[in-house]
């Protein structure tokens, strides 16, 4: 018989809760609000949001009067003074552990400290925290970045709060070869590291691991990776139709995760379409069975 396993943690984190809770209420209250960029990084949650009536916008000039919805991702300061400027009004949905790192890189580029960030280049996180160390960081995500950075004397790090556990501990490790002092600000987030180790120990038990998140989500893309490290047949889908029943044979074990900005209707659209696919198995087997015996 095919069985299906659930990570013990996966969907929505703490962050991304109560983005949508604020953007959800803008919508419920019937306030014109826009998000800057996509609230959170799933296009089904976006397009629900925009449909309540809470769009996003990619660029602020594309904002008249609406109240500006900023992310979980955060934003940089010019994105503050650009607001300011405009006189425009916004809601801060900036996951605070985002913030904590804005906070802590701000804060150590002002006391003069050299910043390494480690994380992925074109992550709006990134580019919100680089932001706010004003051109006096480095940003690391592979080993020759490393390789790449100019010799100093001591490091502050900060670490994107949904990068992969494993690859910064390895980063870190080239990091103190290079620099003689550094300092590491443990700065992934507790939900990425529950995340990613619930989806380890699940993808060690079973044959095939379904991802559920948006393809432009980090986190979910890193627990794709995580699983497949592990050596599970890994499929990283958006949606349910995307399931395909070639991927599944009756005597297999399947495990299901999904990354911090997959909701929950999308995790049971999966779950329930992989049932039926079960069920349609069980009985094939079972009509086998009878024709064998
Ligand atoms: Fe925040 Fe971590 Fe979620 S940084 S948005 S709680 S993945």
């Amino acid at each position: 018989h095919m069985e299906i396993y659930r990570a013990d943690v996966m969907g929505f984190c703490y962050g991304v809760k109560r983005a949508m809770k604020i953007a959800e209420k803008a919508a419920k209250d019937g306030v014109k609000a826009v998000t800057y960029g996509p609230i959170i990084h799933n296009p089904q949650v976006v397009g629900r949001l925009a449909e309540a009536g809470v769009p996003a916008v990619n660029e602020l000039d594309e904002v008249k009067d609406e109240i500006v919805i900023i992310r979980s991702h955060g934003v940089g300061p010019s994105c503050y003074n650009t607001l300011k400027c405009k006189n425009l009004a916004l809601m801060d949905a900036t996951c605070p552990y985002v913030k904590r790192n804005q906070e802590i890189t701000r804060q150590l580029v002002a006391d003069g400290k050299q910043v390494v960030l480690i994380g992925e280049k074109k992550h709006p996180e990134m580019k919100s925290v680089a932001e706010w160390a004003v051109g006096h960081s480095y940003m690391v995500e592979t080993m020759e970045d490393v390789d790449a950075l100019p010799p100093m004397q001591e490091a502050h790090i900060v670490i994107q709060t949904t990068f992969s556990v494993a690859l910064a501990d390895r980063l870190i490790t080239a990091i103190k070869q290079k620099v003689p002092v550094v300092h590491v600000n443990k700065s992934i987030c507790d939900a990425t590291m529950q995340r990613q180790q619930a989806a380890r120990e699940l993808a060690r038990k079973v044959d095939v691991m379904i991802v559920i998140g948006g393809c432009n989500s980090a986190n979910t893309g890193r627990l794709a990776e995580v699983c497949r490290s592990e050596g599970a047949v890994t499929h990283h889908i958006e949606t349910a139709e995307e399931l395909k029943p070639e991927w599944f044979r009756s005597q297999d074990k399947i495990g299901i995760t999904a990354g911090a900005s997959t909701p929950d209707w999308i995790i049971e659209e999966v779950v329930g379409i992989m049932e039926n696919m079960k069920e349609m198995l069980d009985q094939e087997e079972m009509n086998l069975d009878v024709h064998k015996g």
